[in-house]
């Protein structure tokens, strides 16, 4: 048995803009999905999904990955459950070179699903890391992050861009601009998430902001104009000292920066009525900055505020269903157990606050 875990991610800046080769700087946070892997004598693939979000569930299947089991669970979960384990345990078996490799698969999760806190690339990455090391293959968190950027990419037909999974298998703040991926240093910035219990199809929301760039200059202008604020804000993380608390001064740039960021993805239609109110009750507040983090549509927001102001607002607002803070994760994937002495996944769950 091995039991991997990989933390979920916030976008301090950059995201749709990313798809256009602009520059996008994720930030994992401390909030995991832990993966358990056996491996089996036959070639079956059974998954087990617990706390994701909903009711969990239990399919045990074999071959043909376009099979759906008939469970009593919204698609959208058991396609996301299914779908990415199925794309993970391809990747498994190509990087061990074991193309029969079966496997008994237990997903627990903190992240919720499709909320943009990049659920799918946590489960992903232990998911992967847990099944090659099932098969006696350690991979780098590099190699790591290909493979799992590659199982996204074929689930989400194109539509994805490498944040995700390497923030997710490297952990920390890093930056990047199409293939080119790199951890950047900063400090622990104190983010507060509010989320409105839903979740927005991220395709939909990618082809939106495609077709509107296409049709207008303007909309071509501001993706490249969020480009520009990310690259401001990069160069204040860069000036900082990342291993003290943040100055005052840099969390009031770095907020300015994404309330600008915010009011540009609103404008590219991406926002919605419940993110619109958690950003501004999160300003109310006294946030330094707030900002809809990931696709929108729906899901979460995160909000700059080293006082415990934001998040009890958040948690009085009628649209946010769950607010808490989640600290700077730099560690990314991790080996929580492994042996046949494992402890459950699940059992170094914390929760944040
Ligand atoms: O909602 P998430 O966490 O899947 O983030 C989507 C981010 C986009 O920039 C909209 C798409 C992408 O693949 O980068």
């Amino acid at each position: 048995m091995t039991v991997s875990s990989a933390p979920g991610k916030v976008y301090l800046f950059g995201e749709h803009a990313v798809v256009y080769g602009e520059p996008a700087v994720p930030c994992a946070i401390e909030r995991r999905a832990t993966v358990t892997v056996d491996a089996r004598t036959d070639d079956h693939i059974r998954v087990e999904a617990r706390d994701l979000s909903l009711d969990g569930f239990t399919v045990e299947y074999a071959g043909d990955t376009d099979y759906r089991p008939d469970v009593d669970v919204p698609e959208g979960l058991v396609d996301a459950a299914v779908g990415y384990i199925d794309a993970a345990v391809e990747q498994a078996r190509d990087a061990a070179d074991a193309p029969d490799a079966g496997f008994d698969i237990t997903v627990e999760s903190e992240i919720p699903l499709g909320a943009g806190l990049g659920s799918s690339a946590a489960v992903v990455v232990a998911g992967i890391d847990a099944a090659t090391r099932e098969l006696g293959v350690e991979l780098d968190p590099e190699s790591l992050a290909e493979h799992a950027y590659r199982a996204e990419f074929d689930v989400q037909d194109g539509q994805a861009s490498r944040a995700d999974t390497f923030c997710s298998a490297m952990g920390g703040a890093v930056r990047v601009e199409g293939d080119d991926c790199r951890r950047i240093d900063a400090p622990n910035l104190p983010f507060v998430v509010g989320f409105d219990g839903g979740a927005g199809d991220t395709g939909e929301l990618v082809a939106g902001v495609r077709s509107l760039r296409e049709e207008y200059d303007f909309a071509a202008d501001t993706v490249e104009s969020i480009g520009d604020i990310v690259r401001a804000g990069e160069s204040l993380l860069a000036d900082a000292d990342p291993d003290a608390e943040p100055t005052d001064d840099l969390l009031v740039e770095l907020g300015r920066l994404m309330d600008f960021d915010h009011g540009l993805l609103e404008a590219l239609g991406v926002s919605s009525r419940t993110l619109d109110n958690m950003v501004w009750a999160a300003r109310d507040a006294g946030a330094h900055g707030a900002k809809l983090t990931g696709a929108g549509g729906g899901g979460c927001i995160v909000a700059l505020d080293e006082t415990p102001e934001t998040r009890t607002a958040l948690r009085y607002t009628a649209e946010c269903r769950d607010a808490f803070r989640a600290e700077l994760d730099r560690e990314g994937v991790r080996v929580e157990a492994s042996g046949t002495d494992a402890t459950p996944a699940g059992s170094t769950n914390t929760e944040a606050e």
